[in-house]
């Protein structure tokens, strides 16, 4: 995205090879890059499995089977270039072995596709064997888990690491439809001038999901839907619904206002929290049987700058919701009611709205004129989604236009450590202090309870 040429890296080197995060994304991203000519560098996994290059190259393939189709070309040239060194992460001799299979590449990405618990060993063998000179470093979400332990995971990298060379990885940032709400509302002019406390009523963001913890209950237990897709993925989309134009004129404009409009979002408080649990939880394997971990959430944020004063911003996700969508809906303020005097609920409504998943889709919400006698109308949507545009374009998945920015060195789509720490302002008030927890049944829009945030606004606009 960024116009500000910085060197290429010339090598891919990615800890935990053998693991999940390897095997659902790396891989597949890597063949995607191969497929379009872009995998030009040796790519070196280093795990501590006790496996060798022949082992790792058998799990690319299953990976890639199973994510999105194996391309025998690219993933001949995926081969191609993937090396792999065995060995312990505190070990120097694992390091020593990796310089070796680095060759001639002395500008390598490192992606800690490992534990955040062991950053730290990494991070100091890699500025000890000399890996870590002109490299940068990929770590993946969660940054943290409150704003203090975000600071103490970041002190750890930048100890080897300057911020321009770390790449922070939030997925929804290489989202095409994410990226999408930044560019329609400034490659456009009609919407800006509208986008404000003059004309926007409220602000809607639903990330809901038709499927449960899918088995990763240890994980969520200790994590909690604030935590696994709120401070990050969704307050990253509120940051460009709500932030000031950036300028193109040097490199970090996007990021600055970003963290700009974070910092003017005001902590959250109990009273603008409803938190939910669905019902079952507690018996997935892995939870504990009085868990307090939240698997919904909705909050109201008020982002207390002189666009936005007074225009609420609802967000909410949830777990085992009514079905699988993640949507924005920017509701306009009603027209006067002096010309065509239409008072039914059905009349209220100008909207924008950006469905980011599972189709992209933007549409502009208005009323037409209901053909026949009288001066009534009916709600219309213009629309276009994604796809029907030009059924040519192969749609890039967000790890492989992640993985090709880092290359880049383009960090525009990665989260920087003031975002981060902005995001973890916002939700740390509620993610410690105890706060009522509201069952919900599985397959719906959540507990019933989440509605008293929005009754002002005439309710959740559920995604159809
Ligand atoms: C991940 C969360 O970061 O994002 C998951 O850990 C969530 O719980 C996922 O399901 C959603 O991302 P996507 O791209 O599948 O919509």
């Amino acid at each position: 995205m960024s116009k500000h040429i910085k060197p290429r890296s010339d090598a891919l080197v990615f800890f935990g090879a053998t693991g999940d995060l390897a095997y659902k994304k790396i891989f597949p991203a890597l063949q995607a890059m191969a497929c379009r000519g872009k995998l030009d560098f040796p790519v070196v996994g280093v795990a501590r499995s006790g496996w060798n290059r022949e082992k790792l190259i058998e799990r690319a393939r299953a990976s890639v089977t199973e994510y999105g189709g194996l391309d025998p070309v690219g993933f001949e040239s995926l081969v191609s270039h993937l090396r792999y060194v065995d060995g312990d992460y505190g070990a120097s001799a694992t390091f020593e072995k990796l310089k070796v299979e680095l060759g001639t590449s002395h500008r390598p990405v490192h992606y800690l596709a490992i534990p955040p618990s062991l950053f730290s060993g990494v991070v100091s063998q890699l500025g000890r064997s000399g890996c870590a000179q002109d490299a940068r470093v990929i770590v993946e979400k969660p940054f943290g888990r409150d704003l203090e332990s975000a600071r103490e995971l970041n002190r750890v990298l930048q100890e080897v690491f300057s911020e321009e060379s770390i790449f922070r990885i939030d997925h929804y940032l290489g989202k095409e439809a994410v990226q999408n709400i930044l560019y329609f509302r400034f490659a456009n002019a009609f919407l800006e001038p509208i986008l404000n406390r003059h004309y926007v009523e409220n602000v809607q963001i639903t990330m809901a999901e038709d499927f449960g913890i899918k088995g990763r209950g240890k994980f969520y237990d200790e994590t909690g839907i604030i935590r696994d897709v709120i401070q990050n993925h969704l307050l990253q989309v509120v940051s460009y619904l709500a932030m000031e134009p950036p300028s193109s004129t040097y490199a970090e404009a996007i990021r600055d206002e970003q963290a700009k409009v974070l910092r003017t979002v005001r902590p959250l408080d109990v009273a603008n929290v409803v938190r939910g649990q669905f019902r079952g939880y507690r018996d997935e394997p892995g939870v504990s049987k009085d868990s307090f971990i939240g698997t919904y959430a909705a909050l109201r944020l008020w982002v207390d700058s002189w666009r936005w004063e007074g225009v609420p911003f609802f967000v909410r996700a949830g777990k085992s919701l009514a079905k699988t969508v993640t949507e924005v809906s920017i509701q306009f303020k009603q027209a006067p009611q002096v010309v065509f005097s239409e008072t039914s609920p059905a009349a209220v409504g100008n909207y924008v709205r950006f469905r980011l998943s599972p189709v992209v889709a933007i549409a502009l919400g208005a009323r037409a004129k209901r053909p026949g006698e009288g001066m009534s109308g009916v709600p219309v949507e213009l629309s276009v989604v994604d796809g029907v545009r030009d059924g040519t374009l192969k749609p890039m998945d967000a790890y492989e236009r992640l993985l090709g920015d880092s290359i880049a060195g383009d960090t525009t789509l990665f989260a920087r450590q003031d975002v981060v720490d902005a995001a973890w302002a916002i939700v740390d008030p509620v993610i410690h202090g105890p706060s009522p927890m509201y069952e919900y049944e599985p397959g719906t829009w959540g507990p019933s309870e989440s509605d008293r945030l929005v009754e002002d606004v005439g309710g959740w606009k559920n995604p159809i």
